[in-house]
């Protein structure tokens, strides 16, 4: 091998290197022969170089070429070339030069390959996890897990600078309480017994915090056994940090700079600081969505008030009885929208409970719809106003309550600001959500849940509120939202045990659950607790954002399908009787 160590990477040359000799090593692309000429471009991490055969220079060489086929591994030594006119490939880096191969070794031999290894392929998600190997090798999966690299080396490195220690937390541990499902190990030296597996290190950065850590963070691997989307993983990785003595404009700002490190030294993208925030109220009024994407209007608008004693008895009737009518203007819709484009969209709403979708035309005749004969001129004018909807554009309504109204139109929303293209793909923008309230209200359940998490502080002033109102209590909580995708969210902790208490009790959590889920975090909280804050980016959808990926499997190197299988590995798998009998689990099949 000392023999065949390569000079350079095949992505590296360029003309300035022509008349040097190189030594390269990689995977053959493609080969084509042309009339005695053998080409291949041969592939490795850094890109691509064209490498010729040719028995006028090497007779040897050329003879063993022809057996080269895609995926071979190979060492080739030769001139660089410049290709000259009319040869060159103005699409590849390495485009203007190539290899006069004169030694060539085939180093392996690889099986006909299920897909071709290189990018702009159509081929089943399935069978490129199967074989992520073989997937892996194309440069757009290999600038994938560079930007990872390079994302948390930059991580690494400004949370250092900025005075944080890195922590690791156990990941066989007791549940925490982020809301999913845990992922349960069984215990075989504690018959019957169960780890879980990390949601978040949530409770261990708090005791860090009490620990006298001060600045603690971490690049955890989380496990969540819930349903698995495009941009939700079972197992997935967190920035995670938390401060003591720290405020919820400290955490702001440190994440700021952190969000402006990965993005320009990861992504190559320019960020702004500091970034805009909007209360959770504004964002559900104008949006929708407690994640809106702010790169587009047609904002949601409130016609309650215009509508409550119209003669559409839809309308009227919702809002009497404390419904919400709201509707959104598409600009150019009226030309653009058949009647059967609308059904489609009705069917859309549909999905979010929405009873259906009123419409109106708006043309330079005046109000085109069967719905308007309900409603005055003056009625008509005053909500095309309040729109901002002038000739062309169609104005679309959904009446219901608060929560379907929110639902459907934001969703609405985001369907026509991407099929009518209104996106600027090229812009990021970061947004804060604050002022977050601090539960919901779980109709099925009969109870509130935290609308964070169960360790995340109330606004000093809702205190009270804990006792008489807790629907009007506020949280010290506080989302980033990039591009309406929710990446990081965090909140001021609670560091008094009696408020601890009173959280838990508001949430029906009874004193023997709480004795023996939470009995070591609050007694640790007695202990002399500093105030502390803290938050968790999501590693994978910052990659997926910066790289305009669409699923954030595109950004994981060996990512889990939607039944949480490794299709590669083939886990989850059966173990035998033997190992089930270790654990004294029985499978009712
Ligand atoms: P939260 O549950 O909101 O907060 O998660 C924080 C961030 O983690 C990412 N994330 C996920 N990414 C991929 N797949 C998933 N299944 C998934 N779930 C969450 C998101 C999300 O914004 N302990 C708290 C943080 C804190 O309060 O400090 C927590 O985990 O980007
Ligand atoms: P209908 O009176 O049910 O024939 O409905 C007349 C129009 O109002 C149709 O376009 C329906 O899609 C729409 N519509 C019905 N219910 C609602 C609702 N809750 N919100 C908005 N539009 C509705």
């Amino acid at each position: 091998m000392q023999e065949m160590k390569r000079s350079h990477y095949c992505g590296e040359l360029r003309l300035a290197n022509a008349g040097q000799t190189a030594k390269l090593t990689g995977w053959v692309m493609r080969r084509r022969d042309h009339g005695g000429v053998i080409f291949v471009d041969l592939r490795d991490k850094s890109g691509i170089t064209q490498v010729v055969f040719d028995p006028m220079i090497d007779q040897i060489a050329h003879e063993l070429a022809n057996q080269i086929r895609n995926e071979f591994v190979l060492y080739v030594s030769g001139e660089i070339r410049n290709r000259g006119e009319g040869a060159t490939n103005p699409n590849l880096p390495t485009g203007e030069i190539e290899i006069a191969v004169d030694q060539l070794e085939i180093l392996n031999t690889a099986h006909t390959p299920p897909f071709l290894v290189e990018d702009d392929i159509n081929v089943a998600e399935e069978v490129r996890l199967k074989h992520r190997y073989l997937d892996l090798r194309r440069p757009k999966m290999q600038r994938a897990l560079l930007t990872r690299h390079k994302a948390m080396l930059a991580c690494r490195n400004y949370m250092n600078e900025q005075g944080f220690i890195e922590v690791e937390t156990p990941i066989l541990m007791n549940s925490t309480p982020e809301g999913a499902r845990d992922v349960l190990v069984p215990s075989r030296l504690n018959h019957g017994q169960f780890y879980a597996l990390p949601q978040s290190p949530q409770q261990f950065k708090q005791i860090l915090m009490m620990s006298g850590v001060d600045r603690y963070f971490q690049i955890p691997k989380c496990f969540r056994d819930e349903d698995t989307r495009a941009d939700r993983q079972l197992e997935f990785t967190q920035i995670d940090y938390e401060m003591s003595f720290a405020t919820q404009d400290d955490v702001i700002e440190v994440t700021e700079g952190l969000m402006k490190r990965i993005f320009e030294e990861a992504g190559d993208i320019p960020v702004t600081v500091p970034f805009n925030r909007m209360s959770y109220a504004e964002a559900i009024s104008r949006f929708g969505s407690d994640k809106p994407d702010t790169r587009f209007d047609m904002e949601l608008c409130d016609l309650s008030d215009l509508v409550a004693n119209c003669d559409f008895k839809v309308f009227s009737n919702v809002v009497s009885n404390d419904g919400q009518v709201k509707g959104i203007a598409v600009p150019d819709g009226a030309n653009k929208f058949s009647r059967r484009d609308i059904d489609a969209l009705t069917d859309l709403v549909a999905v979010y409970q929405a009873k259906g979708l009123a419409w109106i035309k708006v043309t330079e005749e005046g109000f085109d719809s069967g719905i308007v004969k309900f409603f005055t001129e003056e009625t008509l004018n005053a909500i095309a106003e309040r729109m901002k909807a002038t000739p062309g554009d169609l104005m679309l309504f959904v009446a219901d309550t608060p929560k379907i109204v929110a639902d459907s139109l934001s969703n609405l929303r985001l369907h026509l600001g991407r099929n009518l293209d209104l996106i600027d793909q090229n812009r990021y923008d970061f947004l804060w959500v604050v002022d977050f309230p601090l539960f919901e209200w779980n109709a099925e359940e009969n109870r509130y849940e935290p609308a964070h998490h169960l360790f995340t502080a109330p606004t000093d002033d809702s205190i009270p509120l804990l006792d008489t109102d807790p629907s009007k209590a506020q949280s010290q909580h506080y989302d980033l939202v990039i591009n309406g995708n929710e990446v990081a969210s965090g909140s001021v902790r609670i560091h008094q045990w009696e408020i601890q208490q009173k959280i838990l009790e508001n949430l029906k959590i009874s004193p023997e659950e709480v004795k023996s889920r939470f009995g070591y975090f609050i007694e640790a909280l007695q202990y002399g607790t500093p105030p502390h804050a803290g938050i968790a980016p999501g590693l994978d959808r910052l990659v997926m954002l910066m790289l305009g990926e669409e699923n954030i499997r595109e950004v994981i190197a060996f990512p889990k399908t939607q039944r949480g299988a490794c299709l590669m590995t083939g886990a989850p798998s059966d173990v035998t009787d033997f190992q089930l009998a270790e654990l004294s689990i029985k499978i009712d099949t």
